[in-house]
């Protein structure tokens, strides 16, 4: 069976905590190379994982046994890599954000388009089965026609060093935090949505957003409403309310492999909790891209990535007014 060959940009947390460790069991894919600035950092993360290590990331994308690359470097530099990645004739599965405005993600959705390649942002929440749970509930009618749908995804404050604090690697909490809630509305609409209002908390020392909200609607009034922010309590969660009860996710967008999701019914007259199977979304996540670069199973939709993108440009210029007409 073929296998693909992969390398990675970068010795980032998520990389070395997450996603190798799952690679690593995989039996379509290869880890054939880890890269790092910094030669001591690439080299201990080489034999965690057993494989090459390489110092710099133009010196891996040079390689010719590398077909796909996984880039988890801060989000303003993924457009930068992505470029270089699809120049360089690779496949690549890039974190979310895919890259930071909606004009860069057009540019690598086309130009993955013209060499013909794999590109995939990394919302691994998307191949988590519980939101297929959700949605064929919703399809059998179990909450009525669905009025709307708010999420939350809020976490306590990081490390002040990392990148999520720098306005010029693309930090802030819309692009961490606030762009779950706003793909998983996607995930239940996938019509058309406008942003109505936005808010975003800016710390006004370090120049990015650390908490924020918007609403959006439908042209048929269906609403959607998203807060975010890294000032809060941890909460992942969201609710679509209907005419005849809510469906509530409680840990909508990180759940742990072993954990056993809570799905929750309301309906007039009783509470149910659905105690649904562990899945390992990671695990699926990288199945479906490798699937989708071996040519086995369809490439994801660069329409959906760059509908995305917009609406979270819509969401900071949204905040943005409303920032103005504070003063
Ligand atoms: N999908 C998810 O569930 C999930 C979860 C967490 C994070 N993420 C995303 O994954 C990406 C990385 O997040 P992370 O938390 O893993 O970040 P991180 O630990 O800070 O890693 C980022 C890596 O980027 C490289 N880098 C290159 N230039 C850098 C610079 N100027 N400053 C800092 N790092 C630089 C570094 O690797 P070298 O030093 O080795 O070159 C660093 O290890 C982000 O896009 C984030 O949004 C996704």
């Amino acid at each position: 069976m073929p296998r693909l060959r992969i390398g990675v940009l970068g010795c980032a947390d998520i990389a070395l905590r997450r996603i190798l460790p799952n690679l690593v069991h995989l039996d379509s894919a290869t880890l054939v190379a880890v890269s790092s600035r910094h030669a001591d950092k690439a080299v201990e993360a080489a034999s965690q994982f057993d494989c090459a290590a390489v110092t710099g990331y133009e010196a891996l994308l040079a390689r010719d046994d590398i077909d796909a690359v996984y880039i988890p470097l801060p989000p303003a530099m993924h457009h930068r890599w992505i470029v270089e990645s699809l120049t360089a004739g690779k496949h690549v599965l890039a974190e979310k954000p895919l890259c930071v405005t909606a004009a860069e993600t057009t540019e690598v959705v086309e130009l993955a388009r013209r060499h013909d390649l794999v590109l995939a942002e990394n919302f691994m929440f998307l191949n988590h089965s519980q939101h297929e749970t959700v949605r064929s509930l919703v399809r059998d009618g179990v909450i009525g026609h669905v009025r709307s749908f708010s999420s939350a995804f809020g976490i306590p404050p990081v490390n002040p060093l990392s990148f999520r604090y720098s306005r010029n690697l693309g930090g802030g909490a819309l692009l961490d935090v606030g762009v779950y809630p706003l793909r998983a509305a996607q995930l239940h609409f996938p019509g058309e949505f406008r942003v109505v209002g936005a808010c975003r908390r800016v710390d006004e020392r370090i120049g990015v957003d650390v908490a924020g909200g918007a609403l959006l609607s439908d042209a048929d009034g269906v609403t959607v409403h998203l807060e975010f922010g890294f000032e809060h309590a941890y909460r992942t969660d969201y609710t679509l309310w209907g005419s005849a009860g809510c469906i509530s996710v409680l840990r909508a967008f990180t759940p742990p492999e072993h954990h056993r999701p809570t799905v929750r019914i309301e309906e007039q007259d009783r509470v149910t909790e659905l105690s649904l199977p562990p899945d390992n979304q990671v695990r699926n996540t990288l199945r479906a891209f490798i699937d989708a670069a071996l040519g086995r199973k369809e490439a994801p939709c660069g329409a959906s990535m760059v509908r995305h993108a917009t609406l979270v440009d819509d969401v900071r210029r949204a905040a943005a007014a409303h920032a103005a007409a504070y003063g």
